[in-house]
Protein backbone atom coordinates (compact mmCIF):
# COMPACT_ATOMS: atom_id res chain seq x y z
CA UNK A 1 0.00 0.00 0.00
CA UNK A 2 2.61 2.39 0.86
CA UNK A 3 5.14 3.19 -1.21
CA UNK A 4 8.17 5.03 0.54
CA UNK A 5 8.48 1.49 3.00
CA UNK A 6 11.32 3.20 4.99
CA UNK A 7 9.85 3.89 8.47
CA UNK A 8 7.08 1.14 7.94
CA UNK A 9 10.39 -1.56 7.89
CA UNK A 10 12.29 0.33 10.62
CA UNK A 11 9.63 0.13 13.08
CA UNK A 12 7.89 -3.01 12.02
CA UNK A 13 4.31 -0.57 11.60
CA UNK A 14 2.00 -1.05 9.11
CA UNK A 15 0.85 2.74 8.72
CA UNK A 16 3.56 5.50 8.33
CA UNK A 17 1.80 7.37 11.39
CA UNK A 18 2.83 7.92 14.82
CA UNK A 19 0.86 8.89 17.52
CA UNK A 20 2.79 12.36 19.23
CA UNK A 21 4.27 11.57 22.83
CA UNK A 22 2.20 14.02 24.89
CA UNK A 23 2.83 14.29 28.89
CA UNK A 24 -0.43 14.74 30.16
CA UNK A 25 -2.79 13.84 27.56
CA UNK A 26 -1.34 10.98 26.29
CA UNK A 27 -2.06 7.27 28.16
CA UNK A 28 -1.25 3.51 27.86
CA UNK A 29 -4.52 3.16 26.50
CA UNK A 30 -4.23 5.42 23.61
CA UNK A 31 -0.46 4.35 22.93
CA UNK A 32 -1.97 0.84 23.00
CA UNK A 33 -4.55 1.33 20.90
CA UNK A 34 -2.70 2.89 18.14
CA UNK A 35 -0.23 0.49 18.37
CA UNK A 36 -2.65 -2.54 17.87
CA UNK A 37 -3.97 -0.51 14.72
CA UNK A 38 -0.92 -0.73 13.07
CA UNK A 39 0.79 2.79 13.72
CA UNK A 40 3.27 3.83 16.49
CA UNK A 41 1.69 4.48 19.94
CA UNK A 42 4.03 6.50 22.01
CA UNK A 43 3.68 7.53 25.93
CA UNK A 44 5.41 11.17 26.93
CA UNK A 45 7.65 10.02 29.99
CA UNK A 46 9.16 14.09 29.82
CA UNK A 47 9.21 15.09 33.74
CA UNK A 48 7.71 11.67 35.44
CA UNK A 49 8.87 10.21 38.37
CA UNK A 50 10.72 6.53 37.16
CA UNK A 51 7.94 4.32 39.00
CA UNK A 52 5.41 6.00 36.92
CA UNK A 53 7.49 5.71 33.05
CA UNK A 54 7.62 1.77 34.37
CA UNK A 55 4.30 1.33 35.20
CA UNK A 56 3.07 3.11 32.22
CA UNK A 57 5.60 0.74 29.87
CA UNK A 58 4.20 -1.97 31.75
CA UNK A 59 0.53 -1.31 30.65
CA UNK A 60 1.37 -0.52 27.25
CA UNK A 61 2.87 -4.11 27.19
CA UNK A 62 -0.10 -5.33 28.47
CA UNK A 63 -2.30 -4.03 25.72
CA UNK A 64 0.08 -4.96 22.90
CA UNK A 65 2.89 -6.97 21.58
CA UNK A 66 3.76 -4.29 18.48
CA UNK A 67 6.27 -1.99 19.17
CA UNK A 68 5.96 1.39 20.95
CA UNK A 69 7.64 4.51 21.94
CA UNK A 70 8.76 6.41 25.12
CA UNK A 71 9.41 10.03 25.35
CA UNK A 72 11.80 11.94 27.25
CA UNK A 73 13.12 15.57 27.15
CA UNK A 74 16.47 16.35 27.47
CA UNK A 75 16.74 19.18 29.59
CA UNK A 76 20.13 20.74 30.62
CA UNK A 77 19.32 21.39 34.28
CA UNK A 78 19.96 25.13 34.16
CA UNK A 79 18.96 27.35 36.87
CA UNK A 80 17.30 30.80 37.04
CA UNK A 81 19.22 33.90 38.29
CA UNK A 82 18.18 35.64 41.53
CA UNK A 83 17.87 38.62 38.89
CA UNK A 84 15.73 37.10 36.32
CA UNK A 85 13.31 35.68 39.17
CA UNK A 86 13.25 38.99 40.99
CA UNK A 87 11.96 40.82 37.98
CA UNK A 88 9.59 37.94 36.77
CA UNK A 89 8.04 38.33 40.11
CA UNK A 90 7.52 41.80 39.85
CA UNK A 91 6.26 41.65 36.43
CA UNK A 92 3.47 39.15 37.62
CA UNK A 93 2.61 40.74 40.82
CA UNK A 94 -0.05 42.28 39.39
CA UNK A 95 -1.73 38.87 38.47
CA UNK A 96 -1.18 37.39 41.80
CA UNK A 97 -2.88 40.69 43.65
CA UNK A 98 -6.10 40.64 41.24
CA UNK A 99 -6.30 36.61 41.44
CA UNK A 100 -5.90 36.97 45.35
CA UNK A 101 -2.73 34.29 45.57
CA UNK A 102 -0.75 36.53 48.02
CA UNK A 103 2.75 37.01 46.35
CA UNK A 104 4.11 34.99 44.19
CA UNK A 105 7.19 32.66 45.20
CA UNK A 106 10.05 33.60 46.18
CA UNK A 107 12.17 30.33 45.28
CA UNK A 108 12.33 27.82 42.00
CA UNK A 109 11.90 24.39 42.50
CA UNK A 110 14.97 22.45 41.31
CA UNK A 111 15.53 22.03 37.47
CA UNK A 112 13.09 18.72 36.35
CA UNK A 113 15.17 15.35 35.87
CA UNK A 114 15.68 14.99 31.96
CA UNK A 115 17.23 11.83 30.54
CA UNK A 116 19.64 10.68 33.41
CA UNK A 117 21.23 7.58 34.53
CA UNK A 118 18.23 5.85 35.92
CA UNK A 119 15.80 6.44 33.21
CA UNK A 120 18.57 5.04 30.48
CA UNK A 121 18.89 1.58 33.37
CA UNK A 122 15.44 1.70 33.29
CA UNK A 123 14.96 1.73 29.18
CA UNK A 124 17.93 -0.91 28.81
CA UNK A 125 16.05 -3.05 31.04
CA UNK A 126 12.44 -2.71 29.30
CA UNK A 127 13.62 -2.21 25.97
CA UNK A 128 10.79 -0.57 24.05
CA UNK A 129 11.04 -0.91 20.14
CA UNK A 130 11.38 3.12 19.55
CA UNK A 131 12.80 5.56 22.27
CA UNK A 132 12.16 9.66 21.30
CA UNK A 133 13.89 12.93 22.53
CA UNK A 134 12.63 16.45 22.62
CA UNK A 135 14.14 19.69 23.30
CA UNK A 136 18.09 18.08 21.74
CA UNK A 137 20.28 15.13 21.64
CA UNK A 138 21.18 12.86 24.47
CA UNK A 139 24.81 12.06 24.98
CA UNK A 140 27.12 10.16 23.00
CA UNK A 141 27.37 6.92 25.80
CA UNK A 142 23.35 6.69 26.57
CA UNK A 143 22.78 6.88 22.65
CA UNK A 144 25.35 3.76 22.55
CA UNK A 145 23.93 1.91 25.68
CA UNK A 146 20.91 1.89 23.74
CA UNK A 147 21.72 1.71 20.31
CA UNK A 148 23.69 -1.66 21.35
CA UNK A 149 20.61 -3.58 22.25
CA UNK A 150 18.77 -2.73 19.50
CA UNK A 151 16.78 0.35 20.24
CA UNK A 152 15.81 2.44 17.55
CA UNK A 153 16.34 6.47 18.41
CA UNK A 154 14.48 9.27 16.93
CA UNK A 155 14.22 12.81 18.09
CA UNK A 156 12.74 16.46 16.48
CA UNK A 157 14.54 19.42 14.78
CA UNK A 158 12.76 22.51 13.96
CA UNK A 159 15.39 23.43 11.63
CA UNK A 160 17.85 22.41 8.90
CA UNK A 161 21.10 22.60 11.50
CA UNK A 162 19.36 20.45 14.42
CA UNK A 163 18.31 17.91 12.00
CA UNK A 164 22.26 17.58 10.71
CA UNK A 165 23.44 17.25 14.38
CA UNK A 166 20.57 14.64 15.16
CA UNK A 167 22.11 12.71 12.08
CA UNK A 168 25.65 12.81 13.24
CA UNK A 169 24.67 11.85 16.60
CA UNK A 170 23.19 8.77 15.40
CA UNK A 171 19.49 9.35 15.34
CA UNK A 172 17.75 6.57 13.80
CA UNK A 173 14.81 8.66 12.09
CA UNK A 174 14.43 12.84 12.67
CA UNK A 175 11.04 14.47 13.00
CA UNK A 176 10.72 17.95 11.35
CA UNK A 177 8.62 19.56 13.52
CA UNK A 178 6.82 22.82 11.89
CA UNK A 179 5.92 25.65 13.58
CA UNK A 180 1.48 24.44 13.62
CA UNK A 181 2.11 21.78 15.86
CA UNK A 182 0.78 22.08 19.36
CA UNK A 183 2.53 21.86 22.29
CA UNK A 184 6.13 22.64 23.27
CA UNK A 185 9.04 23.46 20.31
CA UNK A 186 11.18 21.12 20.31
CA UNK A 187 13.72 23.37 19.44
CA UNK A 188 17.65 22.12 20.95
CA UNK A 189 17.88 25.60 22.44
CA UNK A 190 15.07 27.47 23.77
CA UNK A 191 13.88 30.21 20.85
CA UNK A 192 11.75 33.12 20.98
CA UNK A 193 8.26 32.29 20.10
CA UNK A 194 8.06 34.68 16.95
CA UNK A 195 11.10 32.22 15.54
CA UNK A 196 9.48 29.33 13.36
CA UNK A 197 9.89 27.26 10.37
CA UNK A 198 6.47 26.23 9.09
CA UNK A 199 6.10 22.19 8.20
CA UNK A 200 5.75 22.80 4.30
CA UNK A 201 8.94 24.31 4.28
CA UNK A 202 10.26 22.55 6.99
CA UNK A 203 10.23 18.95 5.78
CA UNK A 204 11.55 19.27 2.21
CA UNK A 205 14.50 21.10 3.31
CA UNK A 206 15.44 18.24 6.26
CA UNK A 207 14.72 15.55 3.51
CA UNK A 208 17.22 16.68 1.43
CA UNK A 209 19.72 17.48 4.40
CA UNK A 210 19.69 13.96 5.59
CA UNK A 211 19.99 10.68 4.77
CA UNK A 212 17.90 8.96 7.33
CA UNK A 213 13.77 8.58 6.88
CA UNK A 214 12.20 12.39 8.21
CA UNK A 215 8.53 12.01 9.98
CA UNK A 216 6.95 15.47 9.66
CA UNK A 217 4.98 16.87 12.29
CA UNK A 218 2.86 19.73 12.97
CA UNK A 219 -0.29 20.93 11.39
CA UNK A 220 -0.86 17.55 10.16
CA UNK A 221 -4.87 16.89 10.70
CA UNK A 222 -5.74 14.21 8.22
CA UNK A 223 -5.13 12.09 5.13
CA UNK A 224 -4.87 15.07 3.40
CA UNK A 225 -2.54 16.18 5.38
CA UNK A 226 -0.43 13.04 5.58
CA UNK A 227 -0.73 12.93 1.77
CA UNK A 228 1.10 16.58 1.70
CA UNK A 229 3.83 14.76 4.20
CA UNK A 230 4.35 12.16 1.92
CA UNK A 231 4.92 13.99 -1.61
CA UNK A 232 7.32 16.84 0.55
CA UNK A 233 9.22 13.59 1.05
CA UNK A 234 8.69 12.52 4.44
CA UNK A 235 8.36 8.94 5.54
CA UNK A 236 5.46 9.28 7.71
CA UNK A 237 4.00 11.46 10.34
CA UNK A 238 3.50 12.15 13.65
CA UNK A 239 0.41 13.88 14.92
CA UNK A 240 -0.87 14.73 18.35
CA UNK A 241 -3.52 17.01 18.18
CA UNK A 242 -5.88 14.81 16.12
CA UNK A 243 -5.32 12.19 18.92
CA UNK A 244 -6.32 14.71 21.50
CA UNK A 245 -9.96 13.83 21.21
CA UNK A 246 -10.01 9.96 21.17
CA UNK A 247 -11.50 8.47 24.13
CA UNK A 248 -8.51 6.77 24.97
CA UNK A 249 -6.42 10.53 25.80
CA UNK A 250 -6.64 12.46 28.97
CA UNK A 251 -7.51 15.50 27.59
CA UNK A 252 -9.25 17.59 30.07
CA UNK A 253 -12.76 18.56 30.00
CA UNK A 254 -11.92 21.94 29.13
CA UNK A 255 -9.82 21.38 26.16
CA UNK A 256 -12.30 18.67 24.73
CA UNK A 257 -14.59 21.46 24.65
CA UNK A 258 -12.16 24.16 22.87
CA UNK A 259 -11.48 20.88 20.50
CA UNK A 260 -15.05 20.77 19.37
CA UNK A 261 -15.16 24.20 18.26
CA UNK A 262 -11.77 24.86 17.58
CA UNK A 263 -10.69 27.03 14.58
CA UNK A 264 -6.89 27.56 12.81
CA UNK A 265 -6.86 31.02 14.74
CA UNK A 266 -7.27 29.37 18.09
CA UNK A 267 -4.04 29.34 19.20
CA UNK A 268 -0.26 31.39 19.94
CA UNK A 269 3.09 30.26 20.69
CA UNK A 270 4.16 31.75 24.17
CA UNK A 271 7.31 30.93 26.33
CA UNK A 272 5.28 32.20 29.41
CA UNK A 273 4.09 29.13 31.10
CA UNK A 274 6.87 26.92 31.11
CA UNK A 275 10.00 29.19 30.00
CA UNK A 276 10.02 27.71 26.38
CA UNK A 277 8.16 28.12 23.54
CA UNK A 278 4.95 26.14 23.10
CA UNK A 279 1.80 26.69 20.67
CA UNK A 280 -1.21 26.87 23.26
CA UNK A 281 -4.81 28.97 23.71
CA UNK A 282 -4.82 32.22 23.47
CA UNK A 283 -5.52 34.27 26.73
CA UNK A 284 -5.01 37.49 27.88
CA UNK A 285 -2.00 36.25 30.10
CA UNK A 286 0.25 35.03 27.16
CA UNK A 287 -0.88 37.71 25.14
CA UNK A 288 0.17 40.40 27.52
CA UNK A 289 3.67 38.94 28.12
CA UNK A 290 4.30 38.43 24.75
CA UNK A 291 3.88 42.30 23.78
CA UNK A 292 6.37 43.29 26.15
CA UNK A 293 8.56 40.11 26.24
CA UNK A 294 11.89 40.00 29.44
CA UNK A 295 14.00 37.31 30.42
CA UNK A 296 11.81 34.61 32.01
CA UNK A 297 12.99 31.91 34.59
CA UNK A 298 14.46 28.87 32.92
CA UNK A 299 12.00 26.02 31.85
CA UNK A 300 10.55 24.23 32.79
CA UNK A 301 11.07 26.08 36.22
CA UNK A 302 8.60 29.21 35.11
CA UNK A 303 5.52 26.73 35.85
CA UNK A 304 5.91 27.53 39.38
CA UNK A 305 5.23 31.35 38.78
CA UNK A 306 2.88 30.69 36.14
CA UNK A 307 0.62 27.48 37.61
CA UNK A 308 -1.16 29.33 40.38
CA UNK A 309 -2.28 32.40 37.83
CA UNK A 310 -3.15 29.55 35.28
CA UNK A 311 -5.24 27.41 38.22
CA UNK A 312 -7.41 30.54 39.45
CA UNK A 313 -7.98 32.26 36.48
CA UNK A 314 -10.63 31.82 33.87
CA UNK A 315 -9.37 29.49 30.29
CA UNK A 316 -9.69 32.84 28.17
CA UNK A 317 -7.51 35.33 31.12
CA UNK A 318 -4.99 32.37 31.34
CA UNK A 319 -4.56 29.28 29.99
CA UNK A 320 -2.23 26.41 29.07
CA UNK A 321 -4.17 23.97 26.46
CA UNK A 322 -1.86 22.70 24.09
CA UNK A 323 -3.21 22.30 20.42
CA UNK A 324 -1.71 23.01 17.24
CA UNK A 325 -3.42 25.18 14.26
CA UNK A 326 -5.11 21.90 12.54
CA UNK A 327 -7.06 21.55 15.42
CA UNK A 328 -10.59 21.80 14.11
CA UNK A 329 -10.08 18.72 11.77
CA UNK A 330 -9.33 16.41 14.74
CA UNK A 331 -12.34 13.76 15.56
CA UNK A 332 -14.18 12.21 18.93
CA UNK A 333 -13.33 8.66 17.79
CA UNK A 334 -11.98 5.48 19.20
CA UNK A 335 -7.92 5.91 18.46
CA UNK A 336 -8.15 2.54 16.38
CA UNK A 337 -10.51 3.66 13.99
CA UNK A 338 -8.73 7.20 14.00
CA UNK A 339 -5.53 5.47 12.65
CA UNK A 340 -7.92 3.10 10.43
CA UNK A 341 -9.05 6.58 8.89
CA UNK A 342 -6.68 8.72 8.24
CA UNK A 343 -4.39 5.77 6.51
CA UNK A 344 -7.00 4.78 4.04
CA UNK A 345 -8.26 8.41 3.53
CA UNK A 346 -4.06 9.62 3.22
CA UNK A 347 -4.01 6.39 0.69
CA UNK A 348 -7.05 7.42 -1.92
CA UNK A 349 -5.97 11.03 -1.68
CA UNK A 350 -2.59 9.80 -3.17
CA UNK A 351 -4.08 7.57 -5.28
CA UNK A 352 -6.27 9.96 -6.85
CA UNK A 353 -3.51 12.26 -7.34
CA UNK A 354 -0.98 9.91 -9.01
CA UNK A 355 -4.15 8.48 -11.85
CA UNK A 356 -4.26 11.91 -12.65
C1 LIG B 1 -0.93 18.34 24.19
C2 LIG B 1 0.42 18.13 23.57
C3 LIG B 1 1.47 17.68 24.36
C4 LIG B 1 2.72 17.41 23.78
N1 LIG B 1 3.71 16.86 24.56
C5 LIG B 1 4.85 16.41 23.94
C6 LIG B 1 5.79 15.64 24.68
O1 LIG B 1 5.61 15.35 25.87
N2 LIG B 1 6.90 15.22 24.01
C7 LIG B 1 7.12 15.48 22.68
O2 LIG B 1 8.13 15.05 22.13
N3 LIG B 1 6.24 16.21 21.98
C8 LIG B 1 5.11 16.68 22.57
N4 LIG B 1 4.19 17.38 21.83
C9 LIG B 1 4.49 17.75 20.42
C10 LIG B 1 4.23 16.58 19.48
O3 LIG B 1 5.29 15.66 19.56
C11 LIG B 1 4.14 16.99 17.99
O4 LIG B 1 5.28 17.70 17.60
C12 LIG B 1 2.91 17.82 17.69
O5 LIG B 1 1.76 17.34 18.34
C13 LIG B 1 2.66 17.81 16.18
O6 LIG B 1 1.73 18.79 15.80
P1 LIG B 1 0.14 18.58 15.81
O7 LIG B 1 -0.26 18.72 17.25
O8 LIG B 1 -0.35 19.68 14.94
O9 LIG B 1 -0.14 17.21 15.28
C14 LIG B 1 2.93 17.67 22.39
C15 LIG B 1 1.86 18.14 21.61
C16 LIG B 1 0.62 18.36 22.18
C17 LIG B 1 -0.51 18.84 21.30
Amino acid sequence: MWRDRRLLDLFGIEHPIVQAPMVGSCTPDLAGAVANAGALGSIGCGGKPIDLVRQEAEAIRARTNRPFNMNFFITTGETTDASVLDSARERLKPWYLNLRLGEPPVELPDPAIGFDEDRLELILSLRPKVVSFHFGIPDASPIEAMKSVGILLISSATNVAEARALESAGMDAIIAQGWEAGGHRGSHVPTAPFDGVGTMALVPQIVDAVSVPVIAAGGIGDGRGIAAAMALGASGVQMGTAFLNCPEAATDPARRERLRHATERDTMVTDAFSGRSARAVRSRYAEEMERNRQELPKFPQMYALSAPIKDAADDDEASFLLYGQAAALSQEIPAADLVAQLAGDAYKVMKRMASR
